[in-house]
């Protein structure tokens, strides 16, 4: 086996079990579409646990519908945010989570959950970064007068929407746009983006050169 097809290997067995956990703060649409890439076998993966902060989230009835495992952490009531971070990731090792999926989760990632999951966080954003990062995507893309939009998935790092790229997508930004009507047209988009990108996650067969995520 050469290097490169050893570390290709080596990459792929990080998954051996493909073992989603996906972490919600609303409406749950970007777990509904990885909820049914798996029905469906465009995704080879199951959801071992959806995690929200927010007791009342749309995305905690969807994982029930589907029969799938919720619990909630509010991230109020710990003594700082690494104990809270520290409290995530405790839920997903103990359902033996390999990949944690980011799907409209509302509150930053820090270095405790980075380092219980080293390159095995990802998530979705609407728009192309490096433009735009941070809430409100849609209506930045749209105060600066871009003609083109999108959404990106990126592996998680400790700052905010930065990591290595894994895939964009791009949508024309209209004239008559408003803020809901292109994050419609980029929703539509971010559905099909985030199985594809996860199941090139799983799949491995690449690695993280500096800032670029490269196929081995
Ligand atoms: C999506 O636009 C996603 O890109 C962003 O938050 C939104 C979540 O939407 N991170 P949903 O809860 O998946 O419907």
């Amino acid at each position: 086996m050469s290097a490169v097809s050893a570390a290709a290997s080596a990459h792929a067995a990080r998954f051996p079990a493909r073992r989603l956990g996906v972490l919600v703060s609303g409406r749950g649409s970007n777990l509904q579409a990885l909820i049914d890439a798996i029905a469906s076998g465009h995704l080879e993966a199951s959801i071992a646990l959806v995690i929200s902060n927010v007791a009342g989230a749309g995305g905690l009835d969807r994982a029930r519908s589907a029969g799938i495992e919720t619990a909630v952490v509010d991230h109020r009531g710990w003594p700082s945010r690494d104990d809270y971070d520290r409290a995530l990731g405790d839920e997903l090792r103990s359902r033996d989570v390999e990949l944690v999926c980011l799907a409209g989760f509302m509150r930053r990632i820090g270095a405790p959950l980075i380092q219980a999951f080293p390159g095995a966080i990802v998530n979705i954003h609407p728009s192309l970064l490096p433009s735009f990062p941070g809430l409100h995507a849609q209506r930045q893309a749209l105060a600066h007068g871009v003609k083109v939009s999108g959404v990106t998935v990126h592996l998680v790092t400790a700052d905010l929407d930065d990591g290595p790229i894994i895939l964009q997508r791009t949508v024309p930004v209209l004239d008559g746009d408003t803020e809901e009507s292109l994050a419609a047209r980029i929703l539509v988009e971010e559905h099909q983006a985030y199985p594809e990108a996860v199941q090139r996650v799983l799949d491995g067969g690449w690695t993280v050169d500096g800032r670029r995520f490269v196929t081995l």
